[in-house]
């Protein structure tokens, strides 16, 4: 599984070594991120994470700033992209579960590494349980296609 994975100058440590974890893992990552501690805009990544991912060329993407707050918000903008904002990994699981969240944000100044890494994991680990939740996501789609 390909994962793209982004963030601004304010997760540039945390970026490093959640990409590691998840290579150890056995995922392929894709760093759409900056490198760098210097000031950057955040909408930018989120931006081109969410396009490889609603383009297919990544399978699921993380996103991580300050908060998780403002690069999700700009991968939400593009059509299909489901992004959530976490900080435990309850609502990480039950957000792949009922919601079929594409894109996993959290934020490197709200949330520790092994807590950042659990919450990773129930996103990666939970499977998406269709049915009624299908339905609630399709009327989701339904209003982006009618805005
Ligand atoms: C950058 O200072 C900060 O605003 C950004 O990383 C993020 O937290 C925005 O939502």
């Amino acid at each position: 599984m390909k994962i793209g994975i982004g963030n601004d100058h304010a997760a540039v440590d945390m970026k490093f070594e959640i990409k590691e974890y998840l290579e150890t893992k056995g995922y392929e990552v894709v760093n759409f991120g900056t490198d760098k501690k210097e000031s950057c805009n955040y909408p930018e990544f989120g931006e081109a994470v969410a396009k490889a991912v609603a383009e297919g060329e990544a399978d699921l993407g993380i996103l991580i700033c300050g908060t998780g707050v403002g690069i999700s918000l700009a991968a939400n903008k593009i059509k299909g992209i489901r992004a959530v904002v976490c900080s435990e990994p309850v609502t990480a699981r039950l957000s792949k579960e009922h919601n079929n969240t594409n894109i996993l944000a959290f934020g490197a100044r709200i949330v520790g590494m092994e807590m950042a890494k659990s919450i990773v994991d129930a996103w990666l680990d939970a499977k998406f349980q269709g049915g009624r939740h299908q339905t609630r996501i399709d009327m989701i789609t339904a209003i982006e296609e009618n805005q």
